[in-house]
């Protein structure tokens, strides 16, 4: 099933709304006019443990700001849950600008899962934690093989 699924959506992509002012009401796949459903969806929570979720829009490789209206959510996620088939980085900035070194703190990298807590994130150097909480302001997910 999952096998299955993976290999439907790597030559599909995802979108939800990303151009569009009215709120995603869902995670999409689309291909070749199909649209289906990520399950679960990207979920972007104000409270930790996924309390004040907005399922929020994913365009493969492309960067999205907490604008519009995602704009309650800008330096106010605490926690997520993210589709396993993806992998998504949290910037400090807008338009997910870093400085690219890993250990510099501006953004996160997580693996498709659930993160009930950003207090404490791995931050991309081996065993060393990062204070992500109420510091997201734009989101990159890509197809995680
Ligand atoms: C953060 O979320 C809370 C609860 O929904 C809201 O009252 C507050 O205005 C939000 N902060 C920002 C900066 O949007
Ligand atoms: C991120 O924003 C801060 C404050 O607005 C700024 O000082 C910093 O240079 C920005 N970082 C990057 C990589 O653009
Ligand atoms: C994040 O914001 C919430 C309110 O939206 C607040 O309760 C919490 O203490 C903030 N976290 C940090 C680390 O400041």
């Amino acid at each position: 099933m999952f096998t299955k699924f993976s290999s439907f959506i790597s030559t599909a992509l995802i979108v939800a709304g990303a151009a569009s002012a009215a709120p995603a009401s869902e995670t999409q796949v689309i291909k070749r006019g199909q649209r289906r459903q990520l399950d679960p969806p990207l979920r972007l929570c104000i409270g930790f443990n996924y309390e004040n979720c907005i399922t929020a829009p994913v365009v493969l490789d492309s960067c999205l700001d907490l604008v519009g209206f995602l704009a309650g959510w800008n330096n106010n996620v605490s926690s997520v849950e993210i589709p396993l088939v993806l992998v998504c980085t949290f910037f400090d900035n807008f338009s997910c600008l870093s400085s690219g070194t890993p250990d510099n703190g501006d953004s996160v990298t997580l693996q498709g899962d659930s993160y009930p807590s950003f207090l404490s994130l791995p931050s991309g150097v081996n065993g060393v934690k990062v204070n992500f909480d109420n510091r997201t302001s734009s989101y990159l997910c890509s197809l995680n093989f």
